[in-house]
């Protein structure tokens, strides 16, 4: 990579970690996996270390995540809170180890290692043995005072067991980390679905949210936990694994898998028993943490920027979840290979739902085996579409189908080819793509279903990143498919779901012409939608009877049949219509309430509330039966109720009747 387009790489990456890093830490929210973040993490370490020159001070390698917020009383630690580099291979581990001993050759290191939970970080303060203050890591230097809610902890003591101890030191600083049971966890959830609420995503972002509730009572109630893994204070230790002794001694539960390891093949070993271990803990881990075990080597070696010299993470690989293959689809990419794609029954892996997984080509079916009907292990590795990994065959009921590669392209029917020597098949249409591309910016454009937000530019993306094929896909979106592309963040996601709900109500005219048929423009769409009334009607009608229109001719005609008629096009086009509500058009009706809603309220003047719905509805608007952020218009007439209060609020434009019957 060239200097200049280093530096600018670096500093994207660096405001999209950081615009990250921020919502997970500060806000307790998340809109890409960790696994993704970590893997933008690791290409910005890895380009600051091959351009030093770019390493700033704000660089998210060189600081502590988050800042304090601005809820409870700032603390600032007597030490600063660290954090770990990761390490996600054997390499990095060597890499590591390679570092130790360029700053001390000679030193003789045996390690500790333990598991990594994943929750948040903890400082506890007693004085003369007693609880005085707990606090948050926050940005590293100051955290925030959480001290109210810790005390509600049961395993976060109030008084230090170990008198000798505490009488030993005035004042003893113990670091850990605040988690959930995975129980507690999916008790917590069980208990929002039955009061209509929505669920937590995980255990990581419960506890955090909990720890910093205002209201103590409401923390307790949720059972958080604390397990110890640091004394920074003194108190005679020489090695990690005396700490953890002294930090039992002291009242406090710490890892109980820990182990001190003299060779680093034994922390191999242990991270591997460990991932093996890994579900059936109550707690969620994400990984070990290895520390030379020796205190005093341990502060030798120092600190590099915001991580101990001694001490690394090892994470475990991405996670995994199991799913079963409802269908497998084909989906036509960019430059016209077909690519399986396997449409998976809902699961969560790694905090967001997945659907979808890429099969690449025919040859990978074939090496994992895999028939439709399949019980498989999906795995998400920071990418937008997961992986499948393995086929459990002993889950096979029998009724699993093989999957075969159609012989025609599912968009445009023409036939489909593979070259000698390539895996992949083609669509042999040179048309094909660039059609389709055009057809949904077609399709989705002002004259068209006229989706709010939504142009050529995510069209792109969407299509790139293999969400949509036909424009049925468009419908079938839901925000998780559309978080992880660039410059989705959660209020853009939000819209443009909504966006698309909005364009699922369209009048006949405008969806004939948005099908981008060829010789059929907007008149002759309206003429369409006035002679026929319905796609179904529409579909069925003869040239000869779409030719008794006035002015439409019989190259139109045949466009149109044909269009109709292609086999491979029914089952998408039969899709799309399920999902949308096709207005029929009305006598005497007119445009001019296109893509409005109304509702109303109070009694009317002029005319009956029925009346007036069926005015909007013909005038190609539509009626909402609630206040919504969805809704255009709250037309009220005498007395209204509550719902003017509510539309102020969400700020919907609210019109008199004089007002509405003005806009027709
Ligand atoms: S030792 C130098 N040990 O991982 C920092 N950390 O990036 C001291 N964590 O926020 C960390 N389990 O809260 C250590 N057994 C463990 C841990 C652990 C989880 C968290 C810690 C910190 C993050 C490090």
């Amino acid at each position: 990579m060239k200097k200049s387009e280093a530096k600018i790489r670096i500093d994207k990456l660096k405001k999209e970690i950081n615009h990250h890093r921020y919502l997970y830490h500060v806000l307790d929210r998340q809109e890409i996996s960790e696994a993704a973040l970590d893997s933008l993490k690791d290409e910005l370490f890895k380009l600051e270390d091959q351009f030093p020159e770019f390493v700033t001070a704000d660089s998210p390698t060189q600081r502590v995540a988050g800042e304090p917020s601005s809820q409870f009383s700032k603390v600032k630690h007597s030490q600063r809170m660290l954090s770990l580099n990761d390490a996600f291979s054997s390499e990095d581990v060597f890499g590591w180890l390679e570092r130790l001993k360029r700053v001390d050759p000679n030193a003789a290191y045996d390690f500790f290692a333990e598991t990594k939970m994943d929750g948040l970080a903890l400082s506890l303060v007693y004085l003369n043995g007693v609880l005085e203050t707990g606090a948050t890591r926050g940005n590293g230097e100051v955290g925030e005072d959480v001290t109210v809610n810790v005390r509600t902890i049961e395993s976060v003591p109030l008084q230090l067991a170990s008198e000798g101890l505490s009488k030993q030191v005035a004042r003893i600083e113990v670091r850990g980390e605040v988690y959930l049971s995975k129980t507690d966890f999916n008790k917590i959830n069980l208990e929002r679905e039955k009061a209509g609420e929505p669920a937590y995503m995980n255990p990581r972002n419960t506890a955090a949210g909990t720890l910093r509730q205002l209201d103590p009572k409401l923390v307790a109630a949720r059972n958080l936990r604390f397990m110890a893994y640091a004394l920074p204070t003194n108190l005679g230790q020489e090695t990690h694994a005396e700490e953890h002794q002294l930090l039992k001694e002291l009242g406090f539960a710490t890892d109980p898998l820990a182990v001190t390891c003299q060779k680093v093949d034994e922390v191999f070993d242990f991270f591997e028993a460990t991932g093996k271990q890994r579900d059936n803990l109550d707690y969620q881990i994400d990984g070990i943490v290895v520390q030379v075990n020796s205190t005093a080597l341990f502060q030798r070696l120092g600190v590099v920027g915001k991580a101990p010299r001694a001490a690394i993470a090892m994470k475990f690989p991405a996670e995994q979840a199991t799913s079963i293959v409802e269908d497998i689809q084909i989906q036509v990419g960019r430059t016209g290979v077909l690519t399986p794609v396997a449409h998976l029954r809902p699961v969560r892996v790694a905090g967001t739902i997945v659907q979808r997984a890429t099969l690449h080509n025919v040859d990978e079916i074939k090496r994992l085996g895999l028939k439709i009907g399949d019980t498989v292990i999906v795995e998400k590795a920071g990418d937008i579409i997961p992986d499948i990994v393995e086929v459990m065959v002993n889950l096979r009921t029998g009724k699993e189908r093989p999957f075969k590669m159609p012989k025609t392209c599912p968009v445009c029917a023409e036939p489909t080819s593979r070259q000698d020597g390539e895996v992949a098949f083609y669509c042999t249409n040179n048309d094909c793509l660039a059609k389709q591309r055009e057809q949904f910016y077609h399709f989705v454009s002002k004259k068209g279903l006229d989706v709010d937000g939504l142009g050529p530019r995510i069209i792109d993306q969407l299509m790139d990143a293999d969400l949509i094929t036909t424009p049925a896909d468009l419908f079938k979106l839901t925000k998780e498919d559309v978080l992880p592309l660039e410059g989705f963040a959660e209020l853009a996601a939000e819209n443009l779901i909504e966006s698309l709900n909005k364009a699922r109500v369209v009048p006949l005219a405008r969806f004939i012409f948005a099908l981008g048929i060829r010789h059929v423009g907007e008149q002759t769409a309206l003429d369409l939608a006035k002679q026929f009334g319905s796609v179904e009607k529409l579909q069925q009608a003869t040239p000869e009877q779409i030719e008794t229109i006035h002015d439409l001719g019989p190259a139109a005609a045949s466009s149109l049949t044909k269009y109709f008629s292609d086999a491979a096009r029914q089952k998408y086009f039969n899709e799309l219509i399920a999902q949308l509500q096709i207005q029929k058009p009305q006598q005497g009706a007119s445009n001019k309430l296109n893509g409005k809603s109304y509702l109303f309220t109070g009694t009317l003047a002029s005319m009956t509330r029925d009346d007036a719905k069926a005015l909007v509805r013909d005038n190609g608007g539509q009626v909402l039966s609630a206040v919504s952020k969805n809704l255009d218009y709250l037309v009220t007439g005498d007395a209204p109720g509550s719902k003017v209060e509510k539309a102020m609020h969400l700020g919907v434009k609210i019109l008199t009747e004089k007002e509405f019957l003005g806009m027709l």
